[in-house]
Order: structure tokens, then sequence, then C-alpha cells
């Protein structure tokens, strides 16, 4: 892979080699030129929306405070120390996701959203640190960065945020409009808005074991098979009533034990887990669909595109798109790993495709998982 400004002239897989999950990376016009992709009026009414996630963060005479969107009151523009974040913006906003999908040389099942932030002078969501890597990119006006590497993370406690008790900066950077700052996670991290301020951050995710764990055996849940009932032809009196058989017990557990899964179940699982959309995603289906075969006819022109909100993965033999999984076969597997990764088909690519694939665009374009291209 190629250098990459927007990494500060080092290839991915350097980066990935030297800086992910290991250390802070400062880069200097890593975006030249950059500015913030939607005005602030849009940003602010996004946070009005119960389908977007958003926070108001103040500091009031020393006191922080958090309020959950969605947010119909701000404070004045003229307020200081007051900030507003919005998450999942590339949902929302073409540019914000093609700004997202940048960050593409990590896999989609690692890439989470576009989160962006405004803020009066002196405001930030105070020292803290994230269990995610995160890129911060300056947007608007200047952000003071002061970071540690401090092994103290113990937080102020009886807050609605997460702020450090301990915070001992090392490192200060002052970032300016297209700057960015890369840090790994568990790395203390304090942003103060010096003016009005943008800040927009690319945020990964990384599944904790225990709730891929729960997940996971919810899934199993609907497809374990245990023929049988418990049987005790042997039983003898007892004298302790109260007390369970231990020849029960054996016997159920060597029932239960025969539970196990495959690699193929633990790939279907994690696919649909990986790429179910968040609570809040609606998608949006034409207005005026047409028909299927007046669908096929014009995707054979135009080709096809996934929707911003459409998360398609894939593993071996299996697709994965919005929580849904399938089995394809060779032929098929080749179009769909295509729209998969460049998340568009173009028209001979839908021309050439097989029924089933066809059937498959349409099923989507009605779901308003994919339009019709531009
Ligand atoms: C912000 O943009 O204000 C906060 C981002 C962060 O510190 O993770
Ligand atoms: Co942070």
């Amino acid at each position: 892979m190629k250098k990459l400004p927007l990494l500060g002239n080092i290839t991915p897989a350097q980066f990935l080699r030297d800086y992910w999950h290991k250390k802070p990376l400062l880069i200097r016009q890593a975006v030249p030129g950059f500015k913030p992709l939607l005005p602030f009026d849009k940003l602010a009414e996004l946070a009005t929306k119960d389908y977007v996630e958003s926070r108001l963060v103040t500091l009031e005479a020393g006191q922080w405070d958090m309020q959950h969107g969605p947010l119909h009151k701000l404070p004045r523009r003229s307020q200081r120390e007051w900030t507003m974040l919005v998450q999942g913006v590339n949902l929302q906003d073409e540019r914000a996701d093609e700004l997202l999908r940048q960050f593409r040389f990590v896999p989609d099942a690692r890439l989470d959203d576009l989160m962006v932030s405004f803020a009066t002078d002196g405001g930030g969501v105070g020292p803290h640190f994230d269990s995610y890597d995160v890129f911060l990119l300056q947007a608007e006006g200047q952000r003071k960065w002061r970071i540690s590497a401090q092994k103290d993370l113990s937080l102020v406690e009886g807050l609605p945020l997460k702020i450090l008790s301990k915070f001992k900066p090392t490192e200060e950077f002052i970032l300016e409009p297209g700057d960015m700052l890369y840090l790994p996670p568990h790395y203390a991290h304090d942003g103060v808005a010096i003016g009005d301020c943008q800040t927009y951050s690319i945020g990964f995710r990384s599944p904790s074991y225990q709730e891929l764990g729960e997940a996971f055996l919810q899934f199993m849940c609907d497809s374990i098979e245990l023929p049988g009932r418990y049987a005790d032809p042997e039983l003898e009196p007892t004298s302790k009533p109260a007390e369970i058989p231990k020849a029960m017990l054996s016997q159920l557990a060597d029932e239960l034990n025969k539970v196990s899964f495959t690699e193929d179940d633990f790939t279907i699982f994690l696919g649909e887990y990986l790429s179910e959309p968040k609570h809040n995603v609606f998608f949006t289906p034409p207005e005026k669909p047409l028909t299927a075969g007046k669908f096929t006819q014009a995707a054979a022109k135009k080709g096809v595109a996934l929707s911003r909100k459409t998360q398609m993965l894939y593993r071996g033999k299996n697709v994965f798109i919005n929580g849904e999984s399938f089995a394809v076969g060779k032929a098929d597997k080749v179009a769909l790993e295509l729209l998969a990764n460049e998340r568009k088909l173009d028209g001979e690519a839908v021309a050439a495709a097989s029924e089933d694939v066809a059937e498959a665009l349409f099923a989507w374009y009605t779901d308003g998982w994919l339009e019709l291209g531009k």
C-alpha cells in the first residue's frame, strides 16, 4: 500500500506496525485545508433527532454536567465551556461517510463511526481515556490536546462522565484545522477548545469478550438441538428427598456437555453480530420502488451502491448484510465480495450476476439497503 498523507506520509502497514494500539501519532495537515463538512446549524439539527445519538457536556463553576440527546435547547454560542457531541454523522452525510471510509485500511469489522464535537472556548469533555483507538481530526478552530501514557486511570467518583482523578499530562499540542492526533486505547487525554472548535473523531469498535459471549450464547440458543428427556428407570427410594440425586446431576451434565459449536456457527454468529445495524438505525426504502424487472434493467446500466447505513461483510462462503447471513456458491461470491469491498457494483458486473444475486439486489433495494448507482 502507498504512503498516505492522511497518516503523515507513512504506509498503513507502517502505521499499524509502529503506532496502532501502541503509541500516539500527531499528523500535521493529515487532511490539508480540511473544513467542517456540515455547518453548525445542520449539526445542531441532527442533535435534535431521536435517531441520532448526541450529548451535551457543560462545565459551570467547576461542575461537570452531561445531558443525553435529543438536544432541543443548546446554551448560547457566546457562552463558554460547553460541548455538543454528535455520533454517527457518517450515517447522515455523504461526505462524512467518505471521510470515515478513508480509514478502511482497517477492516470494516473494526470501524465504528464518525463523531463530531462542537465546543465553545474552553469547552471539552475533561481529562479521560477511551477504550477504543481514535483519530481526532481538527475541523474548525484550534484545540489544545494534553496527553499522557499514565497507568493510573482512576476516575473521579459520582460524576455523570468519566473524568480522570489524577491526570498528569506529559505532552501538549495545539491542533489546527486539518491536523490529526491518533491515540491508542486507554491513553489519557484532554482536549480544550481555543475559541469555537470542531473536532471529528474517527472511532473504532472492539467488542468486549463478555458482551460477545452473552450474544453468542443467545445466538446458539436458536440452533442447539438436544433431543430426549431425563429418565431414571433405575430410581431408588431416598431418605433425603431434598437432595438432588447425584445420578441425575451427572446424567444431565453429560447431555448438556453435548452442546458444541462449529467454526461455521461462530463465523455466522460473528458476521451477523458485526453487521447488525445499531438500534437507532433505520433504512429508508425508495418512495416509488421500481418493479423487479425495471430495477434489474436500470441496475445493469447504472450499477448499484450500498446505502451509507449498510454494513456488508463476508468470510469464506458466508456473506453478511445488516445482521442477516447466507451462504453463497463460488460464482456469486465474486460479485458479492466485490460489492462488499467496493460498496458498489458497476452496470457490467450487475448484468453478469446470477439470477440469485439479481434477486438479492432487488430485495436489498426495496429495503433501502442499496440504491441504484448515479
Ligand atoms: C471531543 O471531541 O470533544 C472529545 C473527543 C475525545 O476526547 O475522545
Ligand atoms: Co476521548
